[in-house]
């Protein structure tokens, strides 16, 4: 097949990377110097539709994958699919999933599926009522797109407001104020033609920016696959409670999904909940999922995109762990410095398992690789087991040098302990146990 994919981040890169194992002919607009490792890069914006689908239709692309959530909210998948080509990634009307998190609530409650209780606020004074209804710990969200950062979890009901004026200040600007998710965090993407779902294998990601979960909140600072903790039963009971009913939804609607459904889960001692969706593969989590997933990636894309995925065989997993480890530059989350010269890629690489996954890198006049975003590199080491690829990953790290970086040290170090469930699903109004006894509503 000739594949185009489009975005710029790590994420893209892990999938052109699992699309080239498959012998494809491969594209990328923008891509990024990793990337053009290994495809050919059109300096196209992601974020315009009509320029996207000219150049998939001059490529006579056979697929289009869009990697990113803005040129999904922006409608780049229905443009390219007017022009009479494949596209893996959903409408704009269906990626509202993760453009507006008010919308996405709105499913869940039609669909019955477990989240969160919410209140959608306007004005401040409402903030500040749904904030003191819920107490603390207080979590305020933008409900529009913030490349992760738009979700404020804090004690402090003032550092609270002091966000919702933030958001409430922009057009249109809502805000939606929830209750508070104890409990380990579990990604889940589920692939989905719009009628069928595929889930992939779960992942963890760590969302703050400094070890021990200290820090502001990022687009993600490192990952693994398998969770040998999680509970059997967990990813089928995401896709009956969860992925499912939301696709189901979402057809009956006219507007169906099909894509990725990211499920970002909570396994709270009250069961498991949804913290989000995403309308797309989620950064760094594919890096470490498409690390262990043995089925040609092409092939399963392609089926979604062109509403086959009833037809397509069980998905192949290696009996291996992946860790991911992102770098990341100077400043980040808050202001980033660019620019820095990055050494050390090739060396890493030479690390038994390791492979190196660009982000925020560009070639500079000279031809050095330097610094060109918020997160730099996504380390990825593979290995036998989760310990053995944690030290295969941050070996790949310690090879590799840009000034002023950071990194987390505690990627994967520790597992999740989850509470027994505590019996509370017997009286609770709705949602599901993640212990599978239950069957509860
Ligand atoms: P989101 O953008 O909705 O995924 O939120 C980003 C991060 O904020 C999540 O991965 C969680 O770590 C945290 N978070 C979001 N919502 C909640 C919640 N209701 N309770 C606890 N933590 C939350
Ligand atoms: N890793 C979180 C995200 O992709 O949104």
């Amino acid at each position: 097949m000739r594949i185009l994919v489009i975005g710029p981040g790590a994420r893209e890169h892990a999938i052109v990377r699992s699309l080239a194992a498959g012998g494809h002919e491969l594209h990328a607009a923008p891509g990024n110097p990793g990337i053009g490792q290994v495809a050919t890069l059109h300096a196209v914006d992601a974020l315009d539709g009509a320029a996207v689908a000219a150049l998939a239709t001059e490529l006579a692309a056979d697929l289009v994958v869009v990697g990113p959530e803005a040129p999904l909210v922006a409608g780049v998948a229905d443009a390219v699919r007017a022009a009479g080509i494949a596209c893996f990634g959903p409408s704009a009307e269906a990626a509202a999933l993760e453009g507006s998190k008010a919308f996405a609530k709105e499913i869940m409650a039609a669909a019955g599926v477990p989240t969160a209780m919410a209140h959608v606020c306007t004005t401040l004074e409402e903030v500040a009522e749904a904030l003191d209804a819920f107490g603390a710990p207080h979590v305020v969200k933008d409900d529009g797109l913030a490349a992760g950062k738009g979700v404020v979890v804090t004690d402090d009901r003032a550092e609270a407001l002091d966000h919702a004026r933030g958001c409430l200040a922009r057009a249109g600007g809502t805000v939606v104020v929830e209750e508070y998710l104890d409990g380990p965090e579990v990604s889940l993407f589920c692939v989905s033609d719009g009628t069928t779902v595929v889930p992939l294998a779960p992942a963890q990601d760590f969302k703050r920016a400094h070890d021990g979960d200290a820090g502001p909140n990022t687009g993600g600072m490192g990952a693994y696959s398998p969770l040998t903790w999680a509970p059997p039963g967990l990813v089928d009971e995401v896709v009956a409670r969860v992925a499912q009913p939301t696709v189901d939804e979402m057809r009956h609607r006219g507007t169906p999904f099909a894509g990725v459904l990211y499920c970002g889960l909570a396994l709270t001692s009250r069961g498991m909940r949804v913290i989000e969706f995403n309308a797309r593969f989620g950064d760094p989590e594919t890096q470490v999922v498409l690390a262990r997933l043995a089925t040609p990636l092409a092939e399963l894309l392609h089926a979604a995109a062109v509403g086959h995925l009833h037809e397509h065989s069980p998905l192949r997993w290696r009996d291996d762990a992946a860790v991911t480890v992102v770098v990341a530059a100077h400043g980040y989350p808050a202001g980033v410095r660019a620019g820095d010269p990055i050494e050390g890629v090739a060396d890493a690489e030479q690390v038994p398992g390791v492979h190196v996954l660009h982000a925020g890198t560009a070639a500079a006049a000279d031809g050095t690789l330097v610094s060109a975003g918020g997160r730099v590199l996504s380390v990825v080491g593979v290995g036998a087991d989760v310990e053995t690829a944690r030290a295969v990953a941050y070996a790949g790290v310690e090879r590799i040098s840009l000034r002023g970086s950071h990194h987390r040290g505690d990627i994967a170090a520790r597992m999740p302990v989850l509470d027994a469930q505590d019996g509370a699903d017997a009286d609770d109004d709705g949602p599901a146990s993640f212990d599978l006894g239950g069957g509860d509503d």
